[in-house]
């Protein structure tokens, strides 16, 4: 199984990952992405536009801004509630949540819904060790809220705060009005955003697995009450099926149906999607129904009616929602490591290959000329035509089997070389990066070969 230090290391050295601030000394936990991360970054969320909005009868995109009024998020709760149990060692003075020490210390236990209270006497009880210095001795325990405050404007005082949205749910729920108005959709319909989240984590960690500013991909999907358990299933369903046919596989997915005592206040019924990452199952996408609490908490707070008028039976209700919601950092993590592979060859060397889906892969097509010298202007001509349908890499130095190989590393799903008979036949020799088999197609053919090769 791949390691995370492998997959840090080898993000690292591809250009697909880089440290944060690197050339200050960095900045804990943030990441930059390279050219073929932000490649990558893009594809996924392509991927899901396409799947979640632009293929679905029901939904819409959205994009909402990340400053807004402080009321916001007053009324959803994150003002008073968005807290993570703080705690900290009196010997080393390391800050902790304090759930993650429990469940490290026993993974058998969840500590979910506990009160702080709760929580320390359980760190008391057991006698858990912090993990820095190894002591037993935590001070109590305090809810940290995770929102980031800022000011808006010039004058520093405290009617100017406002807070870096912590999700991009928010936003589409306080336009609730406005989008059913303006598209004059009808229940059942999903809004999907795609967009930047902030949250001040105690325990930031496993490299881009849980970070302080993140992308999110969320759906807000709003039923007819009585029908969510439907929609639940099946939007559970559809989002486990997107994970499978774009690679992730079936033994690296489990769902954690919670239990009625662990729900939240809010929730009828949530799932996490736990992908097997090298410390163990942990949450990659959270699929939760949550009745009509986020409607009906904006409507008393702003004094507006977030109420629905059903053109069918002329009924007035305020819908449910069915939310599933993920982190685009997460997706990242869980692909590059269903993909990575060293593979040993007949030979007994060794191929490193990253066996993405074609629809993710940052470049579907490299062009290399056999000789540079040679064949370089035949195959940037080949570059500037197919670029205009796929992201093409043009790659002409060092020898062919070295560029085959950098080709694997970096998950190009198809190499297409100009030779000595490209002129004469109008033809080149497309490589396949994961079977390595190679075909003569014809340049007049070649584009229609390519879409069919990478599904699009
Ligand atoms: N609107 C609901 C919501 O935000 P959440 O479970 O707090 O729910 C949803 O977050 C998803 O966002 C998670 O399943 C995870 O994929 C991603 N996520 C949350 N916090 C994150 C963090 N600190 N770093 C990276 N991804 C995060």
């Amino acid at each position: 199984m791949t390691t995370l230090d492998q997959i840090v290391q080898f993000a690292k050295s591809t250009g697909f990952i880089f440290q944060g601030s690197e050339l200050y000394g960095g900045l804990a936990n943030t990441w930059d992405y390279g050219p073929l991360g932000s490649a990558l970054k893009k594809n996924i969320k392509d991927a899901w536009i396409q799947k979640f909005q632009r293929q679905s009868p029901y939904n819409v995109l959205f994009d909402s801004s990340i400053l807004m009024n402080s009321q916001v998020w007053e009324a959803s709760g994150h003002v008073g509630g968005f807290n993570d149990p703080l705690t900290e060692c009196r010997s080393c003075h390391q800050r902790f949540r304090a759930d993650h020490l429990i469940t490290e210390h026993d993974a058998s236990v969840d500590p979910d819904g506990w009160s702080t209270d709760k929580m320390y006497q359980y760190l008391v009880d057991h006698e858990v060790k912090c993990p820095s210095c190894g002591s037993h001795d935590f001070l109590p325990i305090r809810a940290f809220n995770m929102m980031f405050q800022t000011h808006q404007g010039v004058v520093l005082e405290q009617a100017n705060e406002i807070y870096l949205r912590p999700e991009t749910a928010q936003g589409i729920f306080i336009n609730f009005k406005n989008i059913q108005r303006t598209t004059r959709k009808k229940l059942p319909f999903g809004v999907c955003q795609v967009g930047k989240s902030f949250r001040n984590e105690i325990t930031p960690g496993n490299f881009i697995f849980r970070t302080r500013e993140f992308e999110q991909m969320e759906m807000e999907f709003f039923c007819k009450p009585g029908t969510e358990m439907e929609w639940f299933n099946y939007w559970k369903q559809f989002t486990k099926d997107w994970l499978l046919n774009l690679g992730i596989k079936a033994s690296d997915l489990h769902l954690d149906d919670h239990s009625p005592e662990s729900l939240a206040h809010y929730s009828n019924a949530t799932t996490d999607v736990e992908f097997k990452f090298p410390w163990g199952f942990d949450e990659l996408w959270g699929i939760a129904s949550r009745t009509d609490f986020d409607l009906k908490a904006h409507q008393e707070k702003s004094g507006v009616s977030l109420e629905y008028l059903d053109p069918v039976t002329n009924e007035k209700y305020i819908p449910y929602v069915i939310e599933p919601s993920v982190g685009v950092e997460r997706l990242v993590l869980a692909f590059l490591l269903s993909a990575y592979d060293l593979e040993t060859l007949e030979d007994g060397s060794e191929r490193q290959v990253l066996r993405l889906h074609p629809k993710l892969a940052p470049y579907k097509v490299a062009v290399l000329p056999l000789v540079k010298k040679l064949h370089n202007e035949q195959a940037k001509a080949l570059f500037d035509t197919l670029s205009t349908s796929f992201d093409v890499v043009y790659d002409e130095t060092q020898n062919i089997g070295k560029r085959y190989r950098r080709q694997d590393a970096i998950g190009t799903y198809l190499c297409v070389t100009v030779d000595h008979d490209t002129e004469s036949l109008g033809s080149v020799t497309v490589r396949n990066r994961d079977t390595m088999a190679q075909e003569r197609i014809k340049i007049s053919e070649l584009e229609a070969y390519i879409r069919n090769q990478i599904k699009y």
